[in-house]
């Protein structure tokens, strides 16, 4: 199984002691996420597909790759740095799986009376009405050995998300993101989590998993969504993901610097994966 970080804030670099590979090119990096996941058997998995299809074009070429060579995109929430190239992947064919409530409502960052729009444009809505996507908020394989986790419970008291709201029927409310869920890769050291950005909170998440698998969870990869955080929720989110077990954490995207340094401090099984970055597992 391998993991590529098609698109994320950061540019990578390799780095053979952390198993990171680069492929050679000048690869772009931008505010937002996609990770490629293939798998043994052949098949090739996104999760979300960045803010520009210019990143995602350019950054898949250098792997090799086009567009439909993907078998199915994964939108892991409704937020435009996860959808950038959903219009090029739909255009293409490539069959979409996302939660029910991912497109439904207006989805905005800021305060009612200052907001700005973060949700989908104008062109995916209409795109998506020609090629609705396969929605659910269970557990769903999508291939073998990669699977969802369906709706995240939300059981901590300091990973709700702030700042965000969502207008439905011109009624404005916070956005707690209900629809986001993360993927769950079967690996022969346990499960490998994938996460959008986190907005369920890592915490939730990987309970979740845990009350599902047998074993420890082998990585936690992805966006962490703590780059407003104070000190007290990093400390609680980093105590909370070494409670439940994890053997390594790849912090990416919309984590932060802090947490980012504090995971690192924090667990031996640290991995900086930015664009480009490739991992063999
Ligand atoms: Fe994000
Ligand atoms: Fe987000």
């Amino acid at each position: 199984m391998r993991l590529t970080c098609l698109v994320e804030d950061s540019s990578g670099t390799a780095n053979p002691g952390m198993s990171i590979s680069k492929a050679a090119g000048n690869f772009l990096a931008e505010h937002g996420l996609s990770i490629l996941v293939e798998t043994d058997r052949g098949k090739k998995v996104l999760l979300d597909t960045g803010t520009s299809e210019r990143a995602f074009l350019n950054n898949i070429g250098l792997i090799g790759l086009r567009p439909k060579d993907i078998d199915l995109v994964f939108i892991s929430h409704g937020h435009y740095d996860h959808l950038g190239a959903l219009p090029l992947l739909l255009r293409e064919g490539v069959p979409v799986h996302t939660h029910p409530l991912t497109f439904h409502g207006r989805r905005f960052f800021g305060t009612p009376s200052s907001k700005r729009d973060i949700g989908p444009s104008a062109e995916l809505i209409a795109l998506l009405k020609e090629n609705p996507p396969v929605c659910d908020d269970r557990p769903r394989e999508l291939v073998t050995g990669v699977s969802t986790t369906g709706e995240i419970a939300r059981s901590t008291d300091f990973e709700v998300p702030a700042n965000f709201l969502i207008e439905r029927g011109g009624v404005i409310s916070q956005d707690l993101i209900q629809e986001e869920q993360a993927i769950c890769i079967s690996t022969r050291r346990g499960p490998l989590v994938l996460t959008g950005c986190g907005h369920p909170g890592v915490v939730n998440i990987l309970t979740q998993v845990r009350s599902r698998s047998d074993g420890e969870i082998f990585m936690l990869a992805g966006g962490f969504h703590l780059w407003k955080a104070g000190p007290d929720v990093l400390q609680r989110t980093v105590e909370g993901v070494k409670g439940v077990g994890v053997e390594k954490v790849a912090p990416m995207h919309c984590t932060g610097f802090e947490a980012t340094k504090m995971f690192s401090d924090r667990f031996p099984g640290f991995v900086l994966m930015g664009t480009g970055c490739s991992m063999e597992i």
